[in-house]
């Protein structure tokens, strides 16, 4: 139980990694609030941690639904311990097919909905003078080639480098902030993105998939609980010397 009486807000919690980063954190004995924009798997994941925590509706690319998110987390609770900003979305685009439509779309939520919500739930762990934010990046952030797109590409470098200064900003007030930089890692978007590459190359999936764990130095992609155990010891005690850091889980595909 390392996160007992934790309250821990989860970004995307309905599928992927959010999901199994809920119930991982329900598991280690936290509140969890499963904020997501998918009422059906929002409900699942709800039920599945037994209703220990809230499930608050929330659109991260909307400001109003951040701020209620957060109002209602402190209604219920009285204080939020951890924040895991997970929701992030991306496909598979060329250089020169990125439109601005699909600029705006990943960036209102991969990075812009990602700070305001560290912002809002900073001005409560600031009160408390306690907190840990972790930032779900990506390796793409970090220039690996195998990225969606240029601009999923940004997005996530804008989350590392926010990573670094929230974490010097919020560091007087005891608050840690930290990123986790996922390599592949086997979840709906994953399929997607898989799905999306397989109809463009002409390659059948066995062939994909086959390359792909070829590239990775151990040899296979990640589970979304390789990056739950990631995030449940970055929001534990243990790693409150850790801040500003960008950590890759990715079977070694990057090295930095
Ligand atoms: N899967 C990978 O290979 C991979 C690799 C690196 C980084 N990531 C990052 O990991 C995070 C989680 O991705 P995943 O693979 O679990 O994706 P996923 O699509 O399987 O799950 C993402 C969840 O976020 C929710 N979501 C989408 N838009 C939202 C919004 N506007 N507001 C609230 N919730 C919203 C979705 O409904 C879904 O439940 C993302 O930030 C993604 O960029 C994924």
């Amino acid at each position: 139980m390392r996160l007992e009486n934790k309250v821990a807000i989860i970004t995307g919690a309905g599928r992927g990694m959010g999901h199994a980063e809920a119930v991982r954190f329900a598991k280690e004995g936290a509140q969890v609030v499963v904020a997501e924009i998918d009422e059906t798997s929002a409900k699942q994941t709800f039920e599945e941690i037994g209703g220990h925590g809230l499930l608050v509706l929330t659109d991260m690319a909307r400001v109003s639904d951040i701020n209620a998110l957060v109002e209602r987390t402190m209604a219920a609770f009285g204080r939020i311990d951890i924040l895991i900003n997970n929701a992030g979305v991306t496909r598979s685009l060329g250089f020169f097919e990125v439109t601005e439509a699909d600029w705006d779309w990943m960036y209102s939520i991969n990075a812009r909905g990602l700070f305001f919500c560290m912002q809002r739930v900073a001005r409560e762990m600031a009160k408390q003078k306690s907190g840990k934010i972790i930032n779900i990046a990506s390796i793409a952030g970090k220039g690996f080639r195998g990225t969606s797109n240029i601009a999923y590409a940004g997005t996530k470098g804008a989350v590392i480098a926010m990573t670094r200064i929230a974490a010097h900003q919020l560091a007087r007030y005891n608050i840690n902030v930290n990123a986790i930089c996922p390599g592949a890692t086997r979840t709906h978007l994953y399929e997607t993105i898989q799905q999306e590459i397989l109809a463009k190359s002409g390659l059948s999936r066995e062939e994909a998939e086959r390359r792909m764990e070829a590239s990775i130095p151990l040899g296979r992609a990640n589970s979304p609980d390789d990056i739950a155990n990631m995030a449940c010891f970055l929001a534990s005690d243990e790693a409150n010397n850790i801040t500003g850091q960008s950590i890759n889980v990715d079977g070694g595909l990057v090295w930095d």
